[in-house]
């Protein structure tokens, strides 16, 4: 097996950085709002994780379902030499596409990159452990960010699953694709899993469990403020809201101060009234015309595109123009 050291493009400074920069801009806007990738720390990853076993969290079921189907075909059509995975988190579902690599051959590099280290050491080490022959290569990094940084050259396949794309802002995501063009070569290829737009009656509860633990998940990101700079936040103040926009097509999470308070944060007093909603993330729903025309202004061809059986879920498979 071989596993190498990770690769650290995020280093504890940065984190802290980026964490200050986006709490004071998110904590002084109107409305209020936090960028999502914060709410990954150790315990973060460990409750999203058990979100992906909930009963209503129906996505990584059927992207399961999917790439179960699929993977042969993944593996024959675009004949990568080096699999790269952004925003890794326990790369569980990824298995089933190594396992196709193994028996297609030619696979050499595993890629995995993530926020979060305490998930890529989990994922990186039982990879390696579990794939004699790959090389596992893990990247402590931004995908916002750090798409310059991939390694180059033979023939690569970036997989971005799980539905994360959504959880981007439709211009982020337009520099997200864009960004990720310019990374890859002419005939590279790209996985995309996107959660579709369906009855929010399926949608919602998938981010409102009965057990609550979507609700610890979001307001873990409190939790991670409180630690790493210091803020005096009550997480218990807080409840977990998640509504569907009919017209944005997405689900947002907000964490609503149920009384009103003050918090401690930075140099800042952060005032929350009560009722008062905090954003701390969206989730979009697409549609799959959608998904070609936003590659295609990216610069990548959709070649395929499954769902599951029941039509939730798509993964796309593009080429890079
Ligand atoms: N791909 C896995 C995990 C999805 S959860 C699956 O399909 O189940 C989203 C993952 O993206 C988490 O592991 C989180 O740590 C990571 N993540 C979130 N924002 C990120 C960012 N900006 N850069 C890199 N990783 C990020
Ligand atoms: N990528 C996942 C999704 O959009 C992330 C996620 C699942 C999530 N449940 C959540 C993010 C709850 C915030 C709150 O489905």
């Amino acid at each position: 097996m071989s596993v190498e050291p990770l690769e650290i493009y995020l280093e504890e400074q940065d984190l802290g950085r980026g964490l200050r920069e986006d709490v004071r801009t998110g904590l002084t806007a109107a409305p209020k709002w936090l960028p999502p990738k914060w709410f990954y720390d150790a315990r973060g990853s460990e409750l999203f994780e058990e979100i992906t076993r909930l009963p209503e969290y129906y996505p990584t079921r059927a992207e399961r379902s999917v790439l179960t189907e699929r993977a042969g075909e993944i593996a024959e059509l675009t004949g990568a030499k080096t699999l790269i995975e952004l925003g890794s988190g326990s790369s569980e579902k990824t298995r089933l596409l190594l396992d196709a690599f193994t028996h297609h051959g030619g696979l050499g590099t595993f890629v995995p990159l993530d926020v979060s280290v305490s998930a890529l050491r989990q994922s990186t080490e039982q990879i390696a452990a579990d794939y004699p022959g790959l090389r596992v290569r893990g990247i402590v990094g931004d995908f916002t960010r750090h798409l310059d940084r991939l390694p180059a050259g033979g023939r690569r396949l970036v997989i971005f699953l799980g539905g994360t794309i959504g959880n981007l802002l439709p211009a982020e995501r337009a520099g997200f694709l864009a960004a990720m063009r310019a990374a890859l070569e002419p005939g590279d290829w790209l996985l995309l899993g996107t959660d579709l737009v369906k009855d929010p009656a399926v949608i919602v509860p998938a981010y409102d469990d009965a057990a609550g633990v979507t609700a610890e998940f979001n307001r873990n990101v409190l939790r991670v403020v409180n630690r790493e700079l210091g803020a005096d936040f009550d997480p218990e103040a807080f409840t977990h809201v998640a509504l569907w926009d009919p017209e944005r097509e997405w689900v947002e999470m907000r964490l609503r101060a149920e009384r009103p308070q003050r918090v401690r944060v930075l140099d800042l007093e952060v005032a929350f009234a009560a009722g008062e909603e905090l954003r701390t993330e969206v989730s979009a729903k697409f549609r799959p015309e959608r998904i070609a025309a936003e590659l295609a202004t990216a610069g990548f061809t959709a070649e395929e595109f499954w769902t599951d059986a029941d039509g939730l879920f798509g993964v796309t498979l593009a080429r890079a123009d």
